[in-house]
């Protein structure tokens, strides 16, 4: 299979528009007819035929104007439909027949578990009919649903509900209409059998929006966050950037097959289940959290992604990235808690950063792309939102609404570009980003080396600072960067001087690095201080300072910022980590250990902040501090670490444990922090007494009402393989057999198993009548499990585990492309190990690609990891 990359340097403007379209569609699960009628106008004077795509499609009948389409006028190819010798404005009637039942790509019209839903970003609309399927060609929907009324009570599409009617055949036909152009993106239909729950929302300007959530039916008790988060989320737009809803119906949707988190389809919001269904017996605190920063996402869309969309796919992290951004600045409004930056902070260490050296490499502005699926990724979402993050923290929380009044004021109902985005900020507050910009165009993770000089004659402290971003796979030469540095320099005890400079810092001490080296010199400075060079996590690099551990130690105990003092003892750990991998040293030494001891004990550390000062760092993010990886001699390391630290820790880590036990469940962020912290002291105790945390594990398990707390006892029951972890996890296949969702923890528990058994029991549940490949939440959950997460089994000197997640993937090629090239990660990682693991990887690879019927998404990864 040969696929051409597509250039965001080609772009051009659409040759021609749609500015309405009606669909009629009649369902039927192998062969539905979809009817269309398009208003298309010529744009400009050229005399191009109409292309229009469309894939799967099969073509019935053609009229324009009325008058049947002569086949010489018309060519047909798999993903075209081209229409010459046409005027300048026209009517095409297209009729097309479909086949949902057989659709198991989870893109375009599918069934999910007997329902119909759509799934149309970025480029499925052409499975549902022939279309100009591009973002910036905008209509009005008007759509009729025709179906049996009794196997689909519920008909639903974008908008508003204009018509219900009974046909003489005894079908119903429900019509809905969008007043809002869009792009076919945007566009969605759900047909299906649901439970409703129903709730209101009044708007600041006082109308009343009705607010509809469909589950599958039995599913109610488990809806309520959802809709609770939905009411936050529209009531948070509206306070932090005067945004209202704009429709007076908001509709959310769960399936239970979907490729990603959710999709926000103008007005029907159609949702991964995982995203919407929890209740404290099925579902855990980061469950919670999940539906709440979806749900806000989704719905913080409607503004940054459905009013103002992007031009073209290249510009996706216009919407993504600042809508990233948005949902993570109201979940930490909602929990008002500093281990929110953390997480947020974790994922790009532990997966963007890893992209940026990978062969994927990509700015958060694609230059290039072969198959878009292949774009919804860590570099254009989360590095996309830390880019946003930068510009709020360089224009401050008032600039930046400037800049956002500023940018619906100019483009609300127009498909725009990055660039427009950036304009309006500096606009709206007389500020030149023009260099910031590098951060759309260039690939990889900037590299800032600091070192420092104090002089104790005169007071100053000079700090010396170079930036560097080494060559990605994808560009060669980088050029330097806007780089935000948020500082903070400290005494011996951790107390926070005050910063006198002659330079310029902008509002919270935030530094500018914009040129390769630059000097910075603070003024009266009474003694050698510790820096923070990195606040905050004020941008999305890899920084170096040769800290002591003293000064490390200082930082994690008493820093004002909670990410500084989290991010000083991972530094620390990691350090040690190293060493020991690297044979230089064998121990720990003692200050340290001490260290953790006494982070610990500290009572003015909150309990969500010292769960994650207590954690070691994740492999994830030690393999991309280094290259050449010996992964077993890491995993060894690991290990060695934390036999040394555990038995300083157990007996705190025991009376703490028993402390936080709570007698009463509830989801405040007080109890949520006591269960996290609970259960970082439950693996400490299980490094260091595996008897003792066996009891407590199966006891836990056994009293616990909620699944937070009975799912940490079996995570640490699976992870220390206790003599209580298979009974546990008899009794919650038991248990949990029928719930696809509850077994996908499970799932991912078995994937995980760090267990010489581990293949023999991923045969044995693969065949579990709960377990189908079909299914991206099981299949994840597995696979994923395995391969990101099993590092002994998945790096198997034999290589083993490799060839298990490759048969995995060739079977999901034809069934899903899009999550087989999701769930390929781990491999196209090789270049990171050392020999044998990367030549057997590379192998892997290889043999994928020789696939008779490679879909474009594998073709485009696999190929780009063996170039
Ligand atoms: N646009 C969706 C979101 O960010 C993600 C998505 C992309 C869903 C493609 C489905 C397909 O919320
Ligand atoms: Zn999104």
């Amino acid at each position: 299979m040969t696929a051409k990359a597509k250039l965001l340097s080609d772009y051009q403007a659409p040759d021609f528009t749609i500015d309405q379209i009606e669909l009629t569609i009649e369902l039927d699960a192998e062969n539905t007819k979809v009817t269309s009628t398009l208003r298309v106008q010529r744009q400009g004077k050229h005399d191009r035929p109409l292309i229009l795509d469309g894939e799967q499609l099969q073509l019935q009948s053609l009229h324009i104007d009325g008058q049947a389409v002569p086949q010489q006028q018309y060519h047909q190819t798999d993903s075209t439909l081209t229409i010459s010798d046409i005027g300048d404005e026209l009517t095409v009637d297209i009729v097309v027949t479909i086949n949902p039942a057989a659709n198991t790509s989870l893109e375009g019209l599918y069934l999910s578990d007997g329902a119909f839903c759509t799934q149309c970003e970025a480029e499925g609309f052409r499975k549902i009919t022939y279309y100009l399927d591009r973002p910036d060609v905008l209509a009005r929907f008007t759509t009729k649903i025709i179906g049996d009324v009794e196997q689909f009570p519920f008909m639903l599409s974008n908008g508003n509900q204009i018509a219900k009617q009974q046909l003489a055949d005894g079908r119903t036909a429900v019509t809905w209409q969008d007043p809002f152009p869009k792009p076919c993106y945007l566009f969605a239909l759900v047909a299906g059998d649901f439970d409703l729950l129903e709730d209101s929302f009044t708007t600041m300007s006082g109308r009343d929006v009705c607010l509809q959530l469909f589950v599958d039916k039995g599913n109610l008790d488990r809806a309520d966050y959802a809709m609770e988060s939905l009411k936050n989320s529209m009531a948070w737009d509206e306070k932090v950037y005067g945004l209202e809803y704009d429709l007076d119906i908001y509709m959310v949707v769960a399936v239970d097959f979907f490729n990603m988190g959710a999709m926000e389809n103008k007005g029907l919001n159609v949702f991964n289940s995982k995203y919407v269904l929890a209740n404290p017996s099925s579902a855990t605190d980061q469950d919670f959290n999940g539906i709440e920063s979806v749900i806000g996402h989704e719905y913080f869309h409607n503004w940054t992604g459905n009013r103002v969309t992007c031009r073209d796919w290249f510009q996706l992290s216009l919407k993504e990235g600042l809508t990233v951004f948005r949902d993570q600045c109201f979940s930490e409004d909602m929990t008002g808690s500093a281990v929110n930056r953390i997480d947020d902070v974790a994922i790009i260490r532990s997966h963007q950063f890893a992209e940026d050296a990978g062969p994927m490499a990509h700015p958060i502005r694609p230059q290039s792309v072969i198959e878009m699926n292949n774009f919804y990724t860590v570099t254009v979402y989360n590095k996309g939102a830390e880019v946003i993050r930068m510009m709020h923290t360089l224009l401050g929380a008032d600039g930046f609404r400037r800049g956002m009044d500023l940018y619906f004021e100019r483009h609300d109902g127009q498909a725009v570009t990055c660039d427009d985005f950036v304009a309006a900020m500096e606009d709206a507050n007389s500020f030149d980003l023009s260099h910031f910009k590098t951060w759309y165009q260039q690939a990889g993770t900037p590299e800032v080396t600091v070192t420092d000089h104090y002089d104790a004659d005169s007071q100053t402290y000079t700090l010396e600072f170079s930036q560097q971003t080494p060559a990605t796979a994808d560009q060669a030469d980088k050029k330097a960067t806007h780089v935000p540095l948020r500082l903070g320099l400290y005494d011996s005890d951790g107390a926070a001087l005050p910063l006198n400079t002659d330079s310029p810092l902008t509002d919270g001490n935030v530094y500018s690095l914009i040129t390769d080296t630059d000097t910075l010199v603070f003024n009266g400075v009474a003694s050698h201080p510790t820096p923070a060079l990195l606040k905050g996590f004020s941008a999305p690099i890899k920084l170096s300072y040769d800290y002591s551990d003293e000064q490390l130690l200082t930082l994690s105990q008493h820093c004002d910022d909670g990410f500084t003092r989290w991010d000083a003892m991972q530094t620390l750990l990691a350090r040690y980590i190293w060493g020991i991998a690297d044979g230089v040293i064998n121990e720990v030494p003692t200050q340290v250990i001490a260290g953790l001891v006494a982070i610990s004990q500290n009572q003015h550390i909150d309990d969500a902040l010292k769960a994650r000062l207590l954690q070691l760092p994740t492999v994830n993010g030690l393999l991309n501090q280094r290259e050449q990886i010996d992964i077993h001699a890491l995993l060894d390391a690991l290990e060695t670490i934390r036999q040394q630290v555990a038995p300083a820790l157990h007996q705190t880590c025991t009376s703490l444990y028993s402390e936080l036990q709570q007698s009463q469940y509830s989801l405040d962020a007080a109890s949520i922090a006591k269960r996290s912290l609970s259960a970082s002291c439950l693996s400490w105790i299980a490094e260091a007494n595996g008897q003792q945390a066996d009891q407590l594990c199966q006891s836990l398990y056994d009293s616990s009402d909620n699944m937070t707390e009975q799912l940490n006892a079996l995570t640490i029951a699976n992870r220390f393989d206790l003599p209580c972890r298979s009974s546990l996890m008899d009794q919650f296949e038991q248990r949990w057999q029928d719930d696809g969702l509850v077994m996908d923890k499970w799932l991912n528990l078995q994937g995980c198993w760090n267990s010489e058994q581990c293949f023999d029991n991923l045969k044995t549940v693969e065949a579990k009548p709960f377990f189908k490949l079909t299914n991206p939440n099981r299949a994840r959950s597995l696979i994923a499990g395995f391969a990101a997460m099993n590092y002994r089994y998945f790096h198997a000197e034999d290589g083993s585990g490799y060839q298990w997640l490759s048969q995995k993937i060739q079977n999901l090629n034809s069934i899903n492309p899009q999550i087989a090239a999701r769930l390929i990660n781990p491999l196209t990682q090789w270049r990171k190990f050392t020999a044998p693991q990367s030549i057997q990887m590379k192998a892997c690879l290889e043999q994928i690609y020789q696939l008779k019927d490679l879909s474009k998404d594998l073709h485009e990864i696999v190929g780009k990891s063996l170039e």
